[in-house]
């Protein structure tokens, strides 16, 4: 029996290369197939008749040779299959529960069983190892990989599956899920998330009980509209923020996903998770492979808020685009200006963001579009030429005057979409996903490009590379997509038009690649009609997501929370606008508790109002670091409570911030006991100051003396948060 990290010592002296080991089926010692991290063990078991299960998901033991004897202490109902908790549940031989994979062979024969051959473990790095399991069928050529990349000090674990056979003709796959899991425990209780335009992130906790509870979607594009694919399970009872068994999962996929939940007769939890097979059958020919996308999940032990700090620095460390990188600061001019402007009040808009103090001006909707100019929402989607009547020294004058300004610049783009009132639509009508026979229907007067199309991703990979190659300076895009796929077909895969919801998303990463190839570093903000669009896949090209068009504060301090447990701060673009009939002060707090821009008109602000913002970019710059890299510690939830309290810490546990939002209105309603810290050092005395003061207004609290962390996180601290003084932003730091 070998652990893959227990092997890491041997490892690290080759740590140059990369170390493949290979076991055979026939090797006895090789049955149980432990993949450790640091808290955490997946353990695999090959049967006696070479069935592959998992067998454990769990702490990890001391002793990783007594993993193979957990099955002698479990006396569950009979698994009349053998396959109950298989790690990749084959359809049509024995198989009575939810299958992984479901095929129908090149002679039209529906029956799958796969055994294992043999599996090898590659040690990627000093923190990350990959373990293969190869699978085949007895009687037909066909095989899965099953891929595990365990990340050891995150706990995190990715998996995904490698379709291929060699048969005479090609088979169709009808299910082909990613992960194939067995949790065992007394109870699972589950958290999803579901939602709508400006709804985004609405948690709901229940425990699940027997038969399948399925999270999924079949919208397409903007496919998180309704529910985005993350979850949570609490094993036993309900985890808290820091205590119980949680594991948090999602699919790395921007397009459709289905993760079903079955409590088993065993009273076993399996959870099977992929891209959804929703009128999606894949053809594949012989030869060829069919690669699944990322599950990821997390596990602690210690509630959400460990999982939550390990997500993060996983998404920091390998996903999220310059994870650990800086961001820029903004001013946006949706809600300042929808679709009225023009060059000089843009021009204007450059000397605001100058004199607010941030990065960078982001042009939104509306700058493109002649012959159908983009005045409104129902019209020039496809036409990404500068409009010659807003903007007629193109975008390339307004560069020019940002650089005058000593600001950077950034675009809004949308460019997987058509408006059927464009020149893009009537040039190429077989470039758009819609029925031949049938009326067309709209999502926001448009519809969704066929990126499944090589030609339309030159289409689209041009439409960011004519902006950069006319631009070089540009500093900033946004990318955005508002429509959902109705009445899918597509003119370009014709007889395979099962293929499209999955060639899609191909066809978008594939331009995103090349996007990536060619400009490696420009931020990019992942936007869609607000959050339709946020996942592990697409967060690799972008450096940061829009959580919501909903920016009412008050919504947003749920929202940012809820958002929170799987995404880290440094990846949440939060502004500053009209929504919300809170205070200003009010507004740019919540905003920081994320990536901070403003999309308010800055010329209108009272002076208070304008200084007041000044100098929180001021405070905002000095604090950003731990906004962006530090731990965060939830510490009064908002849903429980009648305010938020969550704050950062950075590494040396030298610095921190806390955020605190009154978020009920009742009468004397305030923060009546101090709020235990976290995260801090307790041998280390800390300052305390209360920043982001509105001008004229004094701070309560006494910031001359300091506290023990011991202090801070035994007793707490109160920010006296109340009615009249609803949201406070402390900056802790060290006593030198
Ligand atoms: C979507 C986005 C908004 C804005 C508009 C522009 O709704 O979420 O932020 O960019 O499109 O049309």
């Amino acid at each position: 029996m070998y652990s893959i990290n227990r092997l890491l010592p041997i490892y690290k002296k080759y740590s140059l290369s990369v170390i493949l080991i290979v076991f055979m089926g026939f090797i006895s010692m090789a049955q149980v197939i432990p993949v450790e991290t640091n808290e955490n063990a997946v353990v695999l078991e090959v049967s006696k008749g070479k069935d592959l299960k998992m067998i454990y998901w769990g702490k990890r033991l001391a002793n990783s040779s007594e993993y193979g004897q957990i099955p002698t202490q479990e006396k569950q109902a009979t698994d009349y299959t053998g396959l109950y908790c298989s790690a990749y549940t084959p359809a049509g031989s024995r198989n009575l529960l939810e299958p992984a994979i479901a095929v129908s062979h090149a002679d039209g024969n529906r029956s799958l069983d796969l055994k294992y051959i043999q599996h090898e473990i590659q040690h990627e790095s000093d923190n990350i190892s990959l373990l293969k399991i190869t699978l085949k069928d007895k009687i037909y050529p066909f095989q899965v990989d099953l891929f595990y990349r365990s990340f050891y000090n995150q706990d995190v674990i990715e998996q995904w599956a490698v379709i291929s056979h060699q048969e005479k003709k090609e088979v169709v796959l009808h299910k082909f899920a990613s992960a194939n899991l067995t949790l065992k425990a007394s109870d699972y209780y589950l958290t999803q998330y579901h939602g709508d335009w400006a709804k985004e992130m609405q948690p709901e906790e229940s425990k699940l009980t027997h038969g399948i509870k399925t999270i999924d979607t079949k919208l397409g594009t903007r496919a998180n509209l309704f529910l985005p694919s993350v979850f949570m399970i609490s094993l036993n009872e309900p985890a808290s923020e820091d205590e119980g068994t949680v594991m948090y999962g999602a699919l790395e996929w921007s397009g459709n996903f289905k993760i079903d939940m079955e409590l088993d007769p065993q009273n076993n939890l399996r959870i099977i998770g992929g891209i959804n097979n929703y009128a999606s059958e894949y053809h594949l020919p012989a030869g060829e492979e069919f690669k699944t996308p990322s599950f990821l999940t997390v596990m602690s032990h210690n509630g959400k808020g460990e999982a939550s700090r390990k997500l993060h620095q996983w998404a920091r460390d390998y996903k999220l685009l310059d994870g650990n990188g800086n961001r820029l600061t903004l001013l946006n001019n949706w809600e300042a200006t929808y679709f009225d402007f023009n060059e000089q009040k843009l021009f204007s808009l450059l000397k605001d963001t100058k004199k607010l103090g941030v990065d960078l001006f982001l042009l939104d909707d509306g700058w493109f579009g002649n012959e159908y100019p983009r005045n409104n929402d129902d019209a020039g989607l496809g036409d990404w030429q500068a409009n010659k009547k807003k903007l007629p020294n193109g975008v390339s004058s307004l560069v020019k005057e940002a650089s005058n300004n000593d600001v950077k610049f950034g675009i809004w783009i949308e460019p997987e979409m058509v408006n059927p009132e464009s020149n893009l639509y009537h040039e190429h009508p077989d470039w758009v996903i819609k029925q031949p026979e049938r009326d067309e229907y709209y999502f926001r007067n448009q519809l969704v490009l066929d990126l499944s199309n090589p030609k339309v991703q030159d289409f689209v990979f041009g439409v960011v590379d004519d902006l950069f190659v006319e631009n070089p300076d540009l500093a900033y895009i946004k990318w955005d997509c508002n429509a959902v796929i109705y009445n899918a077909y597509t003119a370009h895969l014709k007889q395979q038009q099962s293929h499209l919801y999955i060639d899609y998303v191909e066809g978008l990463y594939a331009v995103l690649k090349r996007v990536r190839d060619k400009y490696p570093t420009v931020p990019m903000m992942l936007c869609s009609g607000g959050g339709g669009r946020v996942d592990y896949a697409a967060l690799q090209y972008f450096t940061e997501f829009w959580p919501s068009d909903n920016t009412d504060p008050l919504e947003r301090v749920f929202m940012q929370w809820e958002y929170s447990y799987f995404y880290p701060s440094i990846s949440m673009s939060c502004h500053v606008t009209d929504w919300g009939k809170q205070a200003l002060k009010y507004k740019v707090d919540v905003a920081m508790m994320g990536k901070l821009g403003f999309d308010i008109v800055i010329n209108e602000l009272p002076k208070e109002e304008l200084e007041f913002c000044q100098e929180a970019v001021k405070n905002y710059n000095e604090l950003k670091d731990v906004i962006w890299h530090g731990d965060l510690y939830r510490l009064v939830d908002p849903k429980l409570n009648d305010f938020a309290s969550l704050m950062f810490v950075n590494n040396e546990k030298s610095e921190a911030v806390m955020f605190n939002y009154l978020v009920n209105n009742r009468y004397d309603i305030k923060s009546e006991m101090p709020v235990k810290l976290k995260g801090l050092n307790p041998e280390k005395r800390y300052h305390i100051k209360e920043v982001n003061l509105f001008p004229g207004t004094q701070s309560w609290l006494d910031s001359s003396k300091t506290y023990s962390g011991d202090f801070l996180m035994t007793i707490g601290y109160n920010p006296q948060v109340q009615t009249s003084r609803k949201s406070v932003v402390l900056a802790i730091s060290e006593e030198k």
